[in-house]
């Protein structure tokens, strides 16, 4: 028995967009080939960024962009990146493959690219090899107004006004590739440096702390302890703690995964379902340890980095970290995203990993060809939510049992959005059983119902170059109105977006 029920008049706490949030590094083909192609390629480009790449993320409303890294955000000096292009120095990008970086995608390019995309910014600055100083003053370079020594060369670079950016991490994964502190040392660090990050003029700053790996609670609890409580520090220093967590078959010692992305039996497939349900018991005990020391939830849990990580595609460098992209990621991005929909009274961003050609991406290129994941379009059918208000969902669920896993075959969240229309998304893990539901409305009288569905014949489909087109959204037909709601067949292993009005 599958019964959904929700009361949309206890629509209470608003989905803040930037739970649709990416995450992009100088990794790979990410930034190079994926956004960057300079202003000289015969690829259409708007300054250097291909316009194809932006036209699609603009579809799914992309709300907010972290960049340069990851752990490329700890060893990236940002003056490197500056002034013009022939006289920016290369480095070697030790993390990611040891390759070239020639630093032609700096700080006014990544602006360039939040302004086209119509984005904010999130900046995550370099605590690990970095000094204080050389953070105050990337903070000073975009945001000064005045007469300073970063404020003019910023001029002196081609950029009379200051850029507005709120989004602002100290750091990233300083408990690993970001320095291998302990929380204790990292907390410490981060009152000096998150100081020093200084507001200037009308900007003021979102400082996001580094957060946890998976289910290292110690971090949380000492982070929040020396940094995150605002009666402790007589005033609120922090305001996001991130959290980090991917979904893999198994983490190998150097830092790979195993498992193909696209090869995997019934077995794999759900393995990978139930470990991204997971992120709900890491969200939850996480939020209890923040609870404690912050009960009035100013503090937002920050997930900045999550997503499916595979080993990469045969014939790919190992540390480019490309990755195809099946129906299986789509049922674990619609279920993660519905997870952080039903805790958005402290989850209130989100960033998946990473955009274009890395990890879980929403695009893949290759040279001139572009393709959408279906994990795109989920992103795309779930935009809907982006700041609507979170109506709370009961789901009694069916369970999916197989090869020792046991999870719920459905996962759903539903928001009112600005013009009233009630948006409810739902998904079926289950890869060899359609499901019968039942969906009881309460305190929403609806007379129009509209629905698209994302499917497809087998758990290993996904788009090509060659064959862009295998999994898109369709019209959905298997729903009708009823005096109690709406009751629909789920179509096995598909994700489903249902707008009532
Ligand atoms: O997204 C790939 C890497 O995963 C990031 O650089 C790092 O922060 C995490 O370990």
């Amino acid at each position: 028995m599958n019964e959904l029920t929700l009361d949309a008049k206890l629509a209470k706490t608003p989905i803040d967009r930037n739970i649709y949030g990416h995450f992009s590094e100088h990794l790979g083909r990410c930034i190079y080939e994926g956004y960057w192609v300079g202003p000289e390629s015969s690829i259409p480009n708007v300054r250097g960024i291909r316009s194809d790449v932006v036209a699609a993320l603009r579809k799914i409303k992309t709300p907010v962009l972290r960049w340069p890294g990851g752990c490329f955000a700890d060893e990236y000096h940002w003056m490197d990146g500056i002034g013009p292009h022939e006289q920016r120095p290369t480095m070697v990008n030790t993390h990611w493959g040891g390759v070239v970086e020639n630093n032609h995608f700096g700080t006014h390019e990544f602006m360039e690219l939040c302004d086209q995309l119509g984005c904010e910014p999130y900046i995550c600055g370099n605590v690990g090899s970095g000094s204080v100083q050389e953070m105050s003053q990337w903070v000073e370079y975009i945001t000064f107004d005045g007469k300073s020594p970063m404020a003019d060369l910023r001029r002196a670079n081609g950029r009379a006004e200051p850029w507005p950016m709120k989004y602002f991490g100290v750091g990233n994964e300083n408990w690993g590739c970001g320095g291998r502190m302990t929380p204790d040392y990292y907390a410490d660090l981060y009152r000096r440096y998150a100081l020093y990050a200084r507001d200037y003029g009308d900007n003021h700053l979102y400082r996001i702390a580094c957060g946890a790996s998976g289910d290292d609670y110690l971090w949380t609890e000492v982070l929040m302890a020396k940094a995150g409580d605002s009666r402790a520090l007589r005033g609120r220093q922090m305001d996001g703690l991130a959290l980090h967590y991917y979904t893999s078959v198994k983490r190998l010692p150097d830092g790979s995964r195993e498992g193909s992305a696209t090869e995997f039996d019934e077995a794999g497939w759900i393995e990978i379902i139930a470990k991204g349900r997971f992120i709900e018991e890491l969200v939850r005990k996480h939020g209890t340890i923040m609870d404690k020391y912050d009960p009035e939830k100013k503090v937002a849990m920050i997930i900045d980095e999550w997503g499916t990580w595979y080993a990469v595609e045969p014939g790919t460098h190992p540390r480019f970290l490309y990755q195809q992209n099946t129906m299986r990621d789509a049922l674990v991005a619609a279920l993660s995203l519905d997870i952080f929909n039903n805790h958005a009274d402290r989850v209130r961003m989100a960033n998946i990993a990473q955009t274009v050609n890395v990890l879980q991406a929403m695009i893949l290129t290759r040279q001139e060809k572009m393709l959408l994941t279906p994990t795109y379009h989920v992103f795309e059918m779930y935009a809907a939510h982006q700041d609507a208000t979170l109506v709370p969902v009961d789901v009694r669920s069916e369970r999916y049992t197989h090869a020792g896993y046991d999870v719920p075959a459905i996962s759903a969240s539903a928001s009112v959005d600005a013009a009233g229309r009630l948006q409810i998304t739902l998904s079926n893990a289950n890869p060899n059983q359609d499901l019968a539901t039942t969906l009881f409305v309460r305190g929403f009288p609806a007379t129009q119902l509209r629905g698209r569905v994302l499917q497809a014949p087998t758990m290993h489909a996904h788009n090509t170059f060659e064959q862009p087109n295998q999994v898109t959204p369709q019209p959905f037909t298997g729903a009708r109105r009823t005096a109690e709601g709406v009751e629909l067949v789920l179509p096995k292993m598909s994700v489903v977006a249902l707008e009532l009005q």
